[in-house]
């Protein structure tokens, strides 16, 4: 009994430690006009819809994304998500970029890689249908450069 209290007791010490690190989000720049990027509506809308949590300059992070060890998690996905591609900075990118971020989509949404399938867990929400899927891959695919 004792050993046990004494594992509870070492478990919730070091959650509360754990809750002193935290993984900074860089503010990214604010977008001026003609940033964003365009493409046509059902497009936009599949976007904002499955990408736009990790992809965009939206924040929003729920409240458990706040919580140790899970932020660690959350927080890295948007940082990671946002420093790879953020739609709402999509046109200061040069056409190089572009064009690996167009491979890029076609291959991460044909495979189910993105959005990342553990966050589709809880964001019900953001599962995209397979037109939405196929809208975005098309999208991509048109303007995607191959040789
Ligand atoms: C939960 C956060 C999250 C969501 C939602 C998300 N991404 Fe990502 N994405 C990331 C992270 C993090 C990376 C960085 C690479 C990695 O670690 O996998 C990334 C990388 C990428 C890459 C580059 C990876 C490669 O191999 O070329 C593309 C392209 C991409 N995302 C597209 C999308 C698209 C399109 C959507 C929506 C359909 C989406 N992502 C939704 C977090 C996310």
């Amino acid at each position: 009994m004792k050993t046990l209290l004494h594992l509870i007791g070492w478990t919730l010490a070091t959650l509360a430690l754990l809750q002193l690190i935290h993984i900074d989000i860089p503010t990214p720049p604010t977008p001026k006009a003609g940033d964003q990027v365009n493409a046509p509506a059902p497009v936009m809308a599949a976007l904002k819809k499955g990408c736009y949590d990790c992809h965009s300059n939206r924040n929003n992070i729920p409240w458990y994304g706040n919580i140790a060890p899970i932020s660690f998690e959350v927080r890295q996905h948007v940082k990671d998500g946002r420093k790879w591609l953020n739609f709402d900075l999509f046109n200061r990118y040069n056409e190089d970029k572009k064009q690996k971020i167009y491979k890029g989509i076609v291959k991460t949404v044909t495979n189910g890689s993105m959005p990342i399938p553990m966050y589709l867990w809880k964001h019900t929400e953001a599962r995209l249908t397979p037109d939405e899927r196929k809208a975005i891959i098309d999208w991509a695919r048109e303007l995607e450069i191959r040789n």
